[in-house]
C-alpha cells in the first residue's frame, strides 16, 4: 500500500505520526452527554447499584426487585422480576414528544428511487400490523422467528414486530448460504421465517428466494415462510408455495391493527444470534431483554454520544451484532434518527458514503476499520469534495485498528474535530466493553481505550494472574454486566465451557471466583489503556467478521476429491485477515484451477462468499507434530511471510519449506 500513498498522506503522516495522544476536542466536550470523570470511581464504588443507570433509561412495567442476582453463576439475571417490553421502549414511548420524527432513514437501492424516511408514527403502525400479521400466523411468545433479510425496513420492523408479541428473533446475515440458514433454523428449532424475494447488488437484482428456498428444503420441520416483495417487476417469477405467505398482503389484512406490547420478565429472551466458534457448529448467543436493551441505551448514549436530535450512521449490517445493538436497539431505545444503508460504500461511486454523509446531516458515523483502510486506499479527495462537518463523532469496531488508519479516519472524516472511539466487544457481551468515553477520556490510536465504568477488565497470563503493563495477555472481564448472554441456546454447558472454563473455579457456586473469557489476547499500558491484539482461538477475522476455521475446513473436506484441509487466517491489507487453505487431495485428483474453483464454491456454499479463501494450496501432507496434531501456527507463519524457527520436531519437516514455497506464487 505504501506505494501508492496520496501526497497528502505525506503530510498527514508527518505531522501526525509521532502524535500519540489526542485530547477530545474543546467543542464535543462542551456538549457531550458525560464529561465528569467521577464517574469511575462512582461506578465501582457502588456496584452493581451503578447499573440502575441503564435501567433508567428504559420505561417498564413493573419495577425490579434485585439489580444483580449472581447466586447461581455464571447464571447471571439483571433487573430480576422487572417487566418490560423492548417494542415498547423503542417505539411507543417516543409517541408523545417525536411521533413525526423520523425513526429510520433508509437510503435504499437503486440510487435515488428507493429512500424512505419512516416517522416513530409510521414505525408504530408497520410494526403493530406486523406484529398482528405474525400471531394470526400463529406466532407465540417464545417461538423463534427466523430473518434472513438484507437491509431493508422490514427487516428492523419484523424485529421489533416479534419484541412486541414477545417472540424472539434469529437473524441470519443474508450473505450468508442456504445450508447456514438451515443450520440456524434446525438449531433454533425455528417455524417460522420471513425472507425476501430478491435485492439489488450494485444495481443488479440479485435472487434471495432461490437460495432461501434451498435452505428450506434442508430444515427438519414446518416452516411458515413470509416473503417481502423486494423487487417488484425485476422480481424472478418466484410463485409461493402453500406455506409461504406475502409480506404486504399480511399487512394490507391487518391494516390499521394495534397489539398491545406484552409484558416480558426482564430475563426473557429477546433475541438469539449465532456466531462462529472454535468447533464446526455454530454458537446460539442468548440476549435477554431488560439487561441488552439497558446496555445498548447505555452505551449508545455514553460512547456514541447519541441524542435524540440526532441523525446517527452505523454503516453495519442488521444482519450482525453490530447493527441489532447500534442501529435498531440502542439508537432506537433513545429515541433518536437511525440511518439504515442498504448499498455499498463504492457504488455508484466512492464518494457514496460522503454524498450521504452531507445529504442527511450524520452526526456520527460507527464503521469498521476493514472500511476505513479501502477509504484511505481510494484517497482522501473522495471525502474532501463533501461538507462532512455535520458529523461530531467517529467509532470504529470490529477489529484492532492500526495508528495510521486511525489518524487517517481522524484527520480526513472528522477534520481534526471529532473524538474518535475505538469500541471493544463482542457479540455475547452484548454492547461496548473497552472504549474511551468520548467526552472524558485521551484518545490513543491503536488502543480501545480503558473499560467502561463499572467493569473489571483485566489482563491476565495462563494462570490467571494480572499481566504488568506492556506485556501481552489475555482479556478477561471479571464481574457480570447487564448486557452479557445468558447461555448458549439450549446448551448450558457449551456456555461454561467456551467462556468461563478456561479461568473459573467451576465448582464454586460464588461470583468472584466466576471469569468470563472472550479468547482475546490483549495488552495493557499504565494509564489503563487496553489495546487488543485479536483471537487467541481457532476463529478469524475477515472484514471484522468472525468466522471458525473449522466450519471452513468442514466445508472443504465437503468437496469431493479432497481428503485433509487446515484453514489459517493470514495477514491482509484491506480485510485485515483473509482465509489461507491447506488441502490435501485423494490419490487420483489433480490440484488444477477447477479443483480450487470447486473448493471455492464449497465454501461459498456452506457459508458464504465472506469466508472465500484467498489462497488454496495444495500439499502432499500438512506440517504435524509427532502426536499427529496439525501445526496450524506454523501454516500461520507462511501465510504471514514469517520467520519460522525450529521446526525439526515435526513428524515432517520437509513439508513445510515445500508448502512455503507454493504460498503466494498464483
Ligand atoms: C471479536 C468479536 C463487536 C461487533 C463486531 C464483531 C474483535 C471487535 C474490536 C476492536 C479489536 C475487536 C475481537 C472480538 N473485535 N471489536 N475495537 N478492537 N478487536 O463482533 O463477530 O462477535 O467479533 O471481534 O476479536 O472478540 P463479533
Amino acid at each position: 500500500m505504501a506505494d501508492e500513498e496520496p501526497a497528502d498522506d505525506v503530510e498527514l503522516e508527518a505531522r501526525l505520526a509521532e502524535q500519540e495522544v489526542f485530547e477530545p476536542p474543546e467543542s464535543f466536550v462542551e456538549q457531550a452527554n458525560v464529561t465528569d470523570e467521577g464517574i469511575y470511581e462512582e461506578f465501582e464504588g457502588n456496584w452493581p447499584e451503578c447499573w440502575e443507570s441503564a435501567a433508567d433509561l428504559l420505561s417498564w412495567y413493573e419495577d425490579y426487585d434485585q439489580v444483580l442476582d449472581d447466586s447461581n453463576p455464571p447464571f447471571y439475571e439483571w433487573f430480576t422480576d422487572g417487566k418490560l417490553n423492548a417494542s415498547y421502549n423503542c417505539v411507543d414511548r417516543h409517541l408523545d414528544e417525536r411521533a413525526d420524527e423520523v425513526a429510520l432513514e433508509w437510503i435504499g437501492e437503486p440510487v435515488d428511487e428507493a429512500n424512505r424516511s419512516i416517522t416513530y408514527e409510521e414505525l408504530h403502525r408497520e410494526v403493530n400490523e406486523a406484529a398482528a400479521a405474525l400471531r394470526d400466523l400463529g406466532v407465540g411468545e417464545d417461538d423463534v422467528v427466523t430473518m434472513y433479510m438484507p437491509m431493508i425496513p422490514q427487516l428492523p420492523i419484523a424485529m421489533l414486530a416479534c419484541a412486541r408479541i414477545g417472540a424472539p428473533h434469529s437473524v441470519v446475515f443474508a450473505g450468508f448460504s442456504a445450508e447456514a440458514l438451515a443450520t440456524r433454523m434446525n438449531a433454533a428449532d425455528s417455524e417460522y421465517l420471513l425472507t425476501c424475494d430478491g435485492y439489488y447488488r450494485r444495481g443488479d437484482p440479485l435472487d434471495h428466494l432461490d437460495k432461501t428456498n434451498e435452505g428450506l428444503a434442508d430444515v427438519e420441520h414446518d416452516v411458515e415462510t413470509v416473503v417481502v416483495d423486494r423487487l417488484g417487476s425485476d422480481g424472478f417469477g418466484h410463485e409461493l408455495t402453500d406455506d409461504q405467505h406475502d409480506y404486504d398482503d399480511l399487512l394490507a389484512a391487518h391494516e390499521g391493527a394495534t397489539v398491545e406490547p406484552v409484558e416480558r420478565d426482564a430475563e426473557d429472551m429477546l433475541f438469539l444470534m449465532y456466531t462462529s466458534g472454535t468447533t464446526g457448529e455454530p454458537k446460539g448467543v442468548k440476549h435477554t431483554t431488560a439487561g441488552y436493551l439497558g446496555w445498548t441505551a447505555w452505551t449508545t448514549k455514553y460512547a456514541l454520544d447519541v441524542k435524540p436530535d440526532d441523525t446517527y450512521f452505523c454503516s453495519a449490517d442488521i444482519g450482525w451484532i453490530t447493527g441489532h445493538s447500534y442501529i435498531v436497539y440502542g439508537p432506537l431505545a433513545l429515541g433518536t434518527t437511525s440511518m439504515m444503508y442498504e448499498g455499498t460504500p463504492d457504488y455508484p461511486t466512492r464518494e457514496r458514503l460522503w454524498q450521504i454523509i452531507e445529504e442527511y446531516e450524520a452526526t456520527q458515523l460507527y464503521t469498521a476499520p476493514t472500511a476505513i483502510r479501502s477509504f484511505m486506499k481510494w484517497g482522501a479527495e473522495y471525502p474532501a469534495n463533501h461538507d462532512l462537518s455535520s458529523l461530531r463523532l467517529l467509532a470504529t469496531v470490529g477489529e484492532p485498528i492500526n495508528p495510521r488508519a486511525w489518524k487517517w479516519y481522524y484527520k480526513h472524516i472528522g477534520g481534526e474535530e471529532c473524538p474518535v472511539v475505538d469500541t471493544w466487544w463482542q457479540t455475547e457481551t452484548g454492547g461496548h466493553m473497552v472504549t474511551t468515553l468520548p467526552g472524558i477520556n485521551d484518545m490513543k490510536p491503536g488502543s480501545a481505550g480503558p473499560p467502561l465504568p463499572g467493569l473489571d477488565v483485566q489482563i491476565v497470563d495462563t494462570h490467571g494472574e494480572e499481566v504488568e503493563a506492556g506485556r501481552a495477555g489475555y482479556l478477561t472481564v471479571q464481574k457480570p454486566w447487564p448486557g452479557m448472554l445468558r447461555t448458549l441456546y439450549n446448551n448450558d454447558q457449551r456456555f461454561i465451557d467456551e467462556y468461563w472454563a478456561e479461568y473459573s473455579e467451576t465448582d464454586s457456586d460464588d461470583s468472584d471466583d466466576w471469569v468470563y473469557f472472550p479468547e482475546d489476547g490483549a495488552k495493557i499500558d499504565d494509564d489503563g489503556y487496553i489495546t487488543v491484539l485479536g483471537r487467541v482461538d481457532d476463529v478469524i477475522n475477515v472484514s471484522g467478521h468472525r468466522l471458525g476455521t473449522m466450519e471452513i475446513e468442514s466445508a472443504i473436506v465437503g468437496v469431493e476429491g479432497v481428503a485433509e484441509a487446515a484453514v489459517v487466517g493470514g495477514e491482509h491489507d484491506l480485510k485485515g485477515e483473509a482465509v489461507y487453505a491447506y488441502v490435501i487431495l485423494e490419490e487420483g485428483h489433480e490440484g488444477s484451477d477447477e479443483m480450487r474453483a470447486r473448493i471455492v464454491e464449497g465454501v461459498e456454499d456452506a457459508i458464504g462468499p465472506i469466508a472465500r479463501p484467498e489462497e488454496v494450496v495444495f500439499t502432499p501432507e500438512l506440517p504435524k507434530t509427532r502426536s499427529g496434531k496439525i501445526m496450524r501456527r506454523l501454516l500461520e507463519g507462511i501465510a504471514n511471510e514469517e520467520e519460522l524457527g525450529d521446526t525439526s520436531t515435526l513428524q515432517n519437516p520437509d513439508v513445510v519449506e515445500d508448502i512455503r514455497g507454493k504460498t503466494g506464487d498464483d
